[in-house]
């Protein structure tokens, strides 16, 4: 496990500002609670609906990677506690897996089998750092959908400067339940409640992206969202090319 010392080309006040929350939250005060969520000891009737929602949403990610990634570089930006990157590297990718919280990076190090453990190069670190080197395919999966619209698409900008062939990223759809859900603060209770969720149209993230990218084509990739009760977000490709 290496700590970046990390560039962060994503300058805005509003990436920074939400990033050092987002560190301070998951590295401390959600460390232990993300630790269960993402493992598979026993959860509440809630959090369970949310583990097989965020389990959906892994397979999609690895269905629309592939099933055989033998030769592939892949970036998991903001890799929690590590299970995309591992089930990444079980399919033969070499992986670089970063996140900013720390704790969660040493967990997912824990955890990673030793089969695969040469496969993956955990770092701690901003997502964004242009050091990471260069990738077939960058992953975020819901690690994106704390932050503005602007900011999202300004970080799919860097990070597919990174990516030879595709980004894939998750944002929260401006949906009525999702908003009802994260307003009510359902999922986690008060004292360790997350960073508010920013719910975005689909017709908005995308003309984020392409204005970000400079390209209309930028905006117009495939999608898909996964709706399981408490766990609500849509997958989108951006690929390179486009
Ligand atoms: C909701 S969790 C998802 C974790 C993992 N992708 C998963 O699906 O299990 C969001 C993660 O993104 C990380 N994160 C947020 N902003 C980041 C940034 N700018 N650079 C690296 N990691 C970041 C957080 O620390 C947190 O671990």
């Amino acid at each position: 496990m290496t700590t970046q010392n990390s560039e962060m080309p994503v300058d805005t006040a509003t990436y920074r500002r939400r990033r050092q929350i987002l560190e301070d939250y998951f590295d401390k005060t959600a460390s232990e609670t993300w630790a269960r969520l993402t493992s598979d000891s026993p959860v509440s009737g809630v959090r369970a609906r949310v583990r097989a929602g965020r389990d959906e949403m892994r397979n999609q990610f690895l269905d629309w990677l592939g099933e055989d990634l033998t030769g592939r570089r892949v970036l998991d930006a903001g890799c929690g506690t590590g299970a995309l990157a591992i089930e990444a590297a079980r399919r033969g990718a070499e992986v670089v897996a970063i996140d900013i919280a720390g704790s969660l990076v040493e967990i997912a190090s824990e955890r990673t089998p030793a089969d695969v453990a040469s496969s993956i190069d955990y770092r701690v670190g901003d997502m964004t750092d242009p050091s990471l080197g260069s990738f077939d395919h960058v992953v975020a999966m819901d690690s994106l959908i704390h932050y503005r619209p602007e900011d999202i698409a300004s970080a799919v900008k860097h990070l597919s400067t990174l990516a030879q062939r595709s980004v894939l990223f998750t944002f929260a759809p401006n949906t009525p339940l999702l908003s009802l859900l994260y307003g009510a603060g359902k999922l986690f209770p008060r004292s360790d409640r997350s960073p508010a969720i920013v719910p975005i149209g689909e017709g908005r993230m995308r003309r984020e992206l392409a204005t970000a990218l400079g390209n209309p084509g930028a905006g117009e990739g495939r999608t898909h969202r996964v709706s399981v009760s408490f766990y609500i977000s849509q997958l989108m490709e951006v690929t390179s090319g486009t």
